[in-house]
């Protein structure tokens, strides 16, 4: 496959690098007229730039329905203005995605992840088709990172990706503190069981529940930008900087700055420097680089979703990555960031005190970040930090090392007779390490959220609410779970921990475990508990047990059926048939 899309050609008749090595395929003589007349009605313009300059896809994961991408189009503009400014033939185009807080308000959320594939397919496919030279991706919700990542990989052609960028932070005079989208879902718990209130603090509170909704609602988005936590789309972004795959500070760099149009600039010089020294993803997406993904997403508190994704990427690249690394960095590194979802702060705050360009020159300096690695600016890592500033010494955000939050990362991988292929929990320690409770399942998240609008999870027992038929093949798509995790929390139902076989979103933080494996639709352990049954969560152990003997769950294994595939047709059904499971990054190209 890749002596397909590989060109050998790398030097000119000048001796130098040569920069169109695929494009010339076309361009060279008149080899391919009608190719050539298509690049000329297109904008060539002269046959000086249509024989030598080298022609770069510029793919922005835009539409207008969501913060996260509404500008990408606007910066894929200013990419081009910089790229035609060095003598390059820029070529936008677009791919989709969806917004994952938009989702996840329906059944839509069962289309989110699949869309991964949608964009690594886009960009493998018109990048392929087109005989680009290189390739800049412009992603800016959660799956878009990932999905731009594994589709520069597949066609492994000088590339590098911007990050759409971060929020800003939204103000509640309501409430009189900042809020974000994460919000506006935790006040839903507190709506439901009538406890969402004003501050009584002296100031107006004559607000009913549904004006103080309304107002969250109204004012937790303020503009361009993805959600402003530490949230699936902020980790995956401050994770692939760190791989160096991305400029310095793209991550923490805010949508609406003017230094993320100044970031459009500098990726046409980085792209250049990609193409004369032949750097390709391939080259950057190591094992090592892997390595400083986890140790940055353990010190930041990334989100679960990161799981999947790596393995996605990693897959893709043909990196022996497994959920054992995870375990074992996650035990090495300290979770130092009081960051949204658990913490207090957000991306936007981090930003003003140096971004994360200067927390990895501090995790650089502590030796627990490789600055070895080579990035896209072809300097390495290192190299790419050295003038950045420290974090300044008062600053409160991120933890010292020798007093973080917690002394180990918050992402646990769990295995046992509930999920022995695997398991994936967020535990940040503020909730405990154990939880000990009888099952009480439920066949997708929306019977869940309905037994708690009724109000019939009850405060007084422990329970393990289960929530199964929502993984990969059952979802189908994986869905992630924000609305039950987020009206738990709001609830303050501290008695209770969630397990699915689907996935939870960034933003949920609590007792919770994702991505249990073997699924339920395959018949896994998941789908085998029944309510009543007794199931112990031990981070300390990274073990998740459920006390049913194995004769018993055989018994039971016996007389399961499969449940009756209700996606026939369509994308879902695709993906379904198509799709790896949770521990090999639910990829859809791997069989
Ligand atoms: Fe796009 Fe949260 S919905 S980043």
């Amino acid at each position: 496959y890749l002596d397909f899309v590989r060109s050998n050609e790398t030097t000119g008749i000048d001796g130098k690098p040569m920069l169109n090595r695929y494009s010339t395929h076309l361009t060279r003589e008149h080899d391919f007229p009608g190719a050539q007349a298509m690049l000329y009605g297109a904008g060539v313009p002269d046959s000086q730039t249509m024989k030598t300059a080298p022609h770069v896809g510029v793919a922005s994961v835009w539409w207008e329905g969501n913060p996260c991408n509404m500008h990408l189009l606007d910066l894929g503009k200013e990419v081009k203005k910089a790229l035609t400014a060095r003598g390059m033939l820029a070529w936008q185009y677009n791919t989709v995605g969806v917004s994952d807080a938009i989702t996840m308000g329906n059944q839509g959320m069962r289309f989110s992840l699949q869309t991964r594939e949608i964009i690594a397919d886009s960009v493998e496919s018109v990048t392929c088709a087109q005989a680009h030279d290189a390739n800049i991706t412009i992603p800016g919700c959660d799956k878009n990172m990932p999905g731009c990542i594994m589709g520069m990989t597949r066609h492994n052609r000088p590339s590098l990706m911007i990050y759409g960028g971060t929020i800003d932070k939204g103000y509640s005079k309501t409430l009189r503190k900042n809020v974000n989208v994460a919000t506006c879902y935790e006040a839903f718990g507190a709506y439901t069981f009538n406890t969402l209130k004003q501050p009584d603090d002296g100031g107006d509170t004559s607000k009913t529940k549904d004006e103080i909704m309304e107002d969250l609602e109204r004012h937790a988005c303020p503009g361009a930008g993805a959600c402003g936590g530490m949230y699936t789309a902020n980790t995956m972004a401050t994770a692939i900087e760190t791989m160096g795959l991305s400029l310095p500070g793209s991550s923490s760099t805010p949508a609406t700055s003017p230094a993320k149009m100044r970031e459009c600039a500098k990726a046409a010089e980085a792209i250049k420097v990609c193409l004369e020294k032949n750097i390709t993803p391939r080259q950057l997406l190591t094992k090592k680089s892997f390595e400083n993904a986890l140790v940055i997403t353990m010190a930041l508190g990334g989100s679960t979703n990161a799981v999947l994704h790596f393995l996605a990427m990693a897959v893709t690249a043909g990196v022996d990555l497994t959920l054992d690394d995870f375990q074992r960095v996650s035990d090495k590194i300290p979770f130092m960031a009081d960051l949204a979802p658990s913490g207090k702060y957000l991306m936007a705050d981090l930003y003003e005190i140096g971004g994360v360009p200067s927390v990895q020159k501090l995790l650089i300096a502590a030796g627990l970040l490789d600055g070895t690695i080579p990035t896209v600016t072809g300097k390495t890592l290192a190299e790419n930090v050295a003038s950045w500033p420290s974090l300044p010494s008062d600053q409160v955000i991120i933890k010292s090392l020798d007093n973080p939050i917690k002394s180990s990362g918050h992402i646990q991988i769990l295995k046992g007779n509930f999920a022995p292929a695997g398991a994936v929990a967020k535990i940040t320690g503020k909730e405990g390490l154990r939880f000990f409770g009888k099952a009480r399942c439920f066949d997708k998240e929306v019977q869940l959220n309905e037994a708690l609008n009724r109000g019939e999870i009850p405060r007084g027992e422990n329970l393990v609410l289960i929530v199964r038929y929502e993984g990969p093949k059952g979802g189908p798509g994986m869905p992630e779970q924000l609305k039950a995790s987020a009206a738990i929390m709001g609830a303050k139902l501290t008695n209770v921990a969630l397990v699915t076989d689907g996935r939870y979103s960034g933003a949920s933080h609590g007792f919770i475990v994702g991505h249990v494996c073997p699924e339920a639709a395959v018949g896994g352990p998941i789908a085998l508990v029944k309510d009543g049954d007794e199931v112990t969560i031990d981070a300390a152990t990274n073990t998740i047990s459920v006390d049913v003997s194995e004769e018993e769950m055989e018994t039971r294994k016996k007389a399961w059926t499969p449940p009756r595939m209700v996606v026939t047709r369509g994308v879902l059904a695709k993906y379904a048939a198509l799709v790896s499971d949770a521990t090999h990054g639910a990829v859809t190209d791997l069989f």
